[in-house]
């Protein structure tokens, strides 16, 4: 039962969510932990026709997973609460002594000047409370009244989860080219994002994982600032199908073909162990809510082998449809 690690290929939003929510119910995850930023990420996930819009717990909320969230990620407890709430799941839900918290200030700091005018941020907060985070002024959720009863040793937790050989995700927020190091310097969130990072998030170390998913869509979308290599114009993003709005912002979002490029590039630096394509039945609607390999068309898996020869890593889950159970899982088929 090994422990994955789940990351983002392209600028995020590559449908993460349903990929991790997909692998904790058919993997019987015993724990999923969010590494990642904060509740800038937005993750949306349909399971058995219900809806859930997820910022801070882990997208395995679908499955019977203990939800953790690492001390890496900066917690806003509103966010949290409200979706530990309205889910129901606040029993099974523990976030790290170590965490960052977001507090009203950084929500203010986000919404002015060269973040929002520049970057085009999300407005969380996220970026301003890493600032103070290195400053080493932040709040921790050690000492935040609201998350009482919720705190506890996620690292601890997570590590010996994988020592006696349960199933560990780890999932990972935003896209490899958001990363502050390895990404489109400066249109990119406030750290790096990569695996090693997601890993670090959580308290484990690079010897614990045996397999990191990348997550990459059929096509490539991007929101707010930054380059954007064969970005095509709205009218064409809307012929193609392939609008779509941010799930935090709403914010209409910028759109390109897949592209093997970054494809392979982010393989490399997550070194990607497997790669998930997202939404493939908006480029290939024949397949739309397949689940057998064999039965998909020939163009459609001329397009899956070209990805594993470009890249050189295999495809080994492919998103057919919104619902979790739309997935073509090639380890089986
Ligand atoms: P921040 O992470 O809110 O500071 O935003 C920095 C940049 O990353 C902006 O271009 C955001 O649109 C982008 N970004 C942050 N989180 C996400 C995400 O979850 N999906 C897509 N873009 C994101
Ligand atoms: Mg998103």
């Amino acid at each position: 039962m090994p422990a994955y690690v789940i990351v983002g290929g392209f600028f995020g939003d590559e449908g993460k969510g349903k990929i991790v929510a997909y692998l904790a119910l058919n993997d019987k995850a015993d724990t999923a932990v969010r590494g990642g930023v904060g509740p800038n990420a937005g993750h949306t996930v349909i399971h058995q026709g219900k809806t859930y819009k997820l910022r801070m717990l882990p997208s395995a909320i679908v499955s019977r997973a203990k939800l953790m969230v690492g001390a890496g990620v900066l917690v806003n407890p509103d966010v949290l609460l409200d979706e530990a709430k309205r889910y129901d799941v606040k029993s099974r839900v523990l976030v790290d002594y170590g965490a960052s918290i977001i507090e009203e200030k950084h929500l203010d700091a986000d919404r002015v000047g060269h973040l929002k005018e520049k970057i085009g941020t999300t407005g969380t907060g996220t970026g301003p409370a890493n600032s103070d985070r290195v400053l080493r002024v932040a709040k921790i959720a050690r000492d935040e009244p609201k998350l009482k009863g919720l705190v506890g040793d996620v690292a601890e937790h997570v590590n010996g989860v994988v020592d006696v050989g349960k199933n560990l995700i780890v999932e990972g927020t935003q896209g490899t080219f958001l990363s502050l190091y390895h990404g489109t310097y400066p249109y990119v969130t406030s750290k790096d994002v990569t695996a090693s990072a997601i890993c670090s998030d959580v308290g484990l170390g690079p010897k614990k994982v045996d397999d990191v998913i990348m997550v990459c869509k059929a096509y490539v979308t991007r929101v707010g600032a930054g380059e954007l290599d064969g970005e095509l114009s709205a009218e064409e993003v809307q012929k193609r199908g392939w609008q779509e709005f941010g799930t935090v912002t709403g914010r209409l979002r910028r759109a390109a073909p897949f592209s093997m490029k970054l494809a392979k590039r982010a393989a490399m630096l997550n070194s990607a162990t497997g790669i998930a394509i997202t939404k493939f039945d908006v480029l290939f609607p024949e397949t739309a809510n397949m689940t057998n390999y064999a039965k998909l068309t020939i163009r459609a898996k001329k397009f899956v082998e070209e990805v594993e020869g470009e890249v050189g890593v295999p495809v080994v889950l492919i998103g057919t449809g919104a619902e979790v159970s739309s997935t073509v899982d090639r380890r089986k088929n």
